[in-house]
């Protein structure tokens, strides 16, 4: 049933990822036009679909409008300097853009003031081509990718690589998990197979019948491929326990990350699966739920010493934000279980962890952390 009405409504689930959209790109456009520095953002939507479904709902070229509007006009309010933001919507289908373009319209989403509006009608891999160049000849510019693919075949973990490759880009791409994992039955696809290979030598991949250990195996790899210059989390979003959608989010710059981070977290928070952490509260499922980030940051810290810039940087890896450690260090400190020294040795003030951007630029080595 839902193959059938997916490409005509929006639901549930796309609904979820458009939401995870315009809340992360709510917060990366009104940190990057106020950084002092982007002189302009370019945002590129490659699959951008219709537009406005036959439900009403809205798929991700109304999305990005939008925020960009609301972020516009409430910048014109504040700004003396308002950075225009360029939109490149693309799809392999004409029809589907003019559907755009009359949504757009209809709904007066665009004013000329923004920046510029584009279309096109391409087969994907042109489009990347043509993005590269781009990309690479930007000077005090800011891309934001958006991938949401029907099918996986059209998507290489190279591709994002090089569109990172500047420095400049953050990407968003939906991968159908749900389609990709079960496999076993039938022998992997080929088209699989080259997919995962890129990311880790084949004999090393665990074939599993388990989504979200299918999903952790793509993450981990992405990870392992891109090595430290890039960050890489998941947002997942669970129709029923077999079928998994997941958004992988890739940045070069830790503060973006940091953003689509507290997006996610705020998503999560509101469907009920967001942080739980009762510390050494007795609690009815106190065994059953020990918090991943405790035991993280314990293996972390053990028998190293770490400083503020380090625990910042492990905490955003593991796809948690700077409140959810303080809490724990919090619950450590007061627990005797946790040391916090600055430079010269003594102690620092109780509850002071440095764990945020600005320490970690600035001051990264400002305390330093010992568990006991
Ligand atoms: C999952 S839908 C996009 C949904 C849209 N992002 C949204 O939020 O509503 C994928 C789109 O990719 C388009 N498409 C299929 N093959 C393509 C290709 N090779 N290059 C570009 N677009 C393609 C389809 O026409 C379809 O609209």
């Amino acid at each position: 049933m839902e193959r059938k009405n997916v490409k005509t409504n929006l639901l549930n689930h796309s609904e979820a990822k458009v939401r995870l959209l315009g809340e992360y790109l709510k917060r990366y456009l009104n940190i990057i036009c106020n950084d002092g520095y982007t002189e302009r953002i370019k945002i590129y939507d490659m699959f951008c679909g219709e537009g406005l479904y036959e439900n009403g709902g809205e798929g991700s070229p109304l999305v990005f409008m939008r925020t960009i509007k609301d972020v516009h006009f409430s910048n014109v309010a504040k700004l003396s300097n308002i950075t225009p933001i360029d939109c490149h919507f693309n799809d392999l289908d004409p029809l589907k853009i003019e559907k755009v373009k009359q949504a757009i319209g209809d709904k007066s989403l665009y004013y000329k003031e923004f920046g510029e509006i584009e279309y096109s009608s391409l087969d994907y891999q042109d489009e990347l081509k043509k993005m590269l160049n781009i990309l690479s000849a930007l000077k005090n510019q800011k891309a934001f990718i958006f991938i949401d693919p029907y099918e996986y075949k059209h998507i290489k973990a190279s591709q994002i690589e090089n569109l990172m490759a500047k420095g400049n880009a953050e990407v968003l791409l939906w991968l159908p998990t749900q389609f990709m994992y079960r496999f076993a039955a039938n022998g992997t696809p080929l088209a699989l197979k080259d997919f995962i290979e890129e990311l880790v030598p084949y004999k090393e991949w665990k074939e599993t019948d388990n989504v979200w250990h299918f999903i952790n195996q793509l993450k981990e790899g992405f990870q392992s491929k891109f090595g430290g210059k890039l960050f890489v989390d998941t947002f997942t979003i669970e129709k029923d326990a077999s079928t998994v959608f997941c958004l992988f989010f890739f940045s070069s710059h830790i503060k973006g990350f940091e953003k689509m981070l507290e997006a996610k977290w705020e998503i999560d928070t509101e469907q009920g699966k967001g942080w739980s952490y009762t510390g050494n509260q007795p609690s009815l499922f106190y065994d059953l739920k020990t918090n991943p980030l405790e035991e993280k940051l314990r293996m972390f810290l053990k028998g190293n010493k770490k400083n503020n810039g380090e625990v910042y940087e492990f905490t955003l890896r593991q796809g948690f934000l700077p409140k959810h450690t303080n809490e724990i260090l919090y619950n450590w400190q007061k627990d005797g279980k946790l040391e916090v020294l600055k430079n010269n040795n003594e102690k620092a003030r109780k509850s002071s962890f440095y764990i945020a951007y600005n320490y970690y630029k600035k001051e990264s080595k400002k305390v330093i952390f010992k568990i006991i």
